[in-house]
């Protein structure tokens, strides 16, 4: 695919002692949007943040927080996380029990509306309600930790999303999360991904987080 790639800093690699400055810095490299990981031990095994850091990042960048809820019933979360700054919230098909009414809470609350797919979940999971998303995240590893190994079988399932985008004219972002470093970012985006979110690559790569950005931008239009 050609075109425009979205690069969504994930802040699970951050250092959260200096959060302001580093988001920062991926700002100056040009990230288009801040990616906030919220666990609960319960969906994923990990706890990680919620809202209290939304408001704090909202507070350090001008740039869209797309915020990622691995976390059982996120009807509940919904309003916290908008309130907190959040551009647009993303739930997981496997832990939404009332997945249309909640892709509706989210759209009233006036964020943009996305779903998760985890790795071994089909995209036919997503295909009632595709036509109301703003954007579909395929899962590139198992939710629960920054620094995984990319699953390449998240390919398949992008070149599968891309190519219902085409056919049934759907307007749709095609995200991919886990994994994702400047080898892997050009075999998501040949396989149809635009928006690539990097939390290890971005903050804990060589050479610094400005200037990682970009590379990883440049990479991810490589020829694969
Ligand atoms: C994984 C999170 C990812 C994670 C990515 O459960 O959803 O957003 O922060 O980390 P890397 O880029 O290191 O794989
Ligand atoms: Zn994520």
């Amino acid at each position: 695919m050609t075109g425009v790639v979205r690069i969504a800093a994930s802040v699970l690699g951050a250092d959260f002692t200096r959060l302001g400055e580093q988001v920062g810095a991926a700002e100056r490299g040009g990230a288009d949007a801040i990616h906030v990981d919220v666990m609960d031990g319960r969906f994923v095994p990990e706890i990680t943040i919620g809202p209290v850091i939304i408001e704090a990042v909202r507070r350090s960048t001008a740039l869209p927080i797309d915020v990622h809820l691995m976390i059982v019933e996120p009807d509940r979360q919904l309003d916290r996380c908008v309130r907190s700054g959040a551009t647009s919230l993303t739930v997981h098909v496997e832990a939404a029990r009332h997945l249309h009414r909640v892709i509706q809470q989210i759209k009233d609350l006036g964020a943009k509306a996305a779903v998760a797919l985890n790795p071994a979940t089909p995209l036919v999971a997503v295909e009632p309600v595709v036509g109301e998303l703003d954007m579909v995240l395929v899962m590139s590893v198992n939710p629960g930790y920054a620094g995984q190994r990319f699953i390449p079988a998240a390919l398949p399932k992008i070149r599968q999303l891309r190519e219902w985008i085409a056919t049934r004219g759907l307007s749709l972002n095609v995200q991919v999360d886990g994994g994702i470093n400047d080898s892997t970012a050009a075999q998501a985006v040949a396989a149809g991904a635009n928006v690539l979110v990097a939390a290890s690559a971005i903050f804990q790569g060589t050479g610094g987080i400005e200037a990682s950005v970009p590379r990883l931008r440049q990479a991810a239009l490589a020829r694969t």
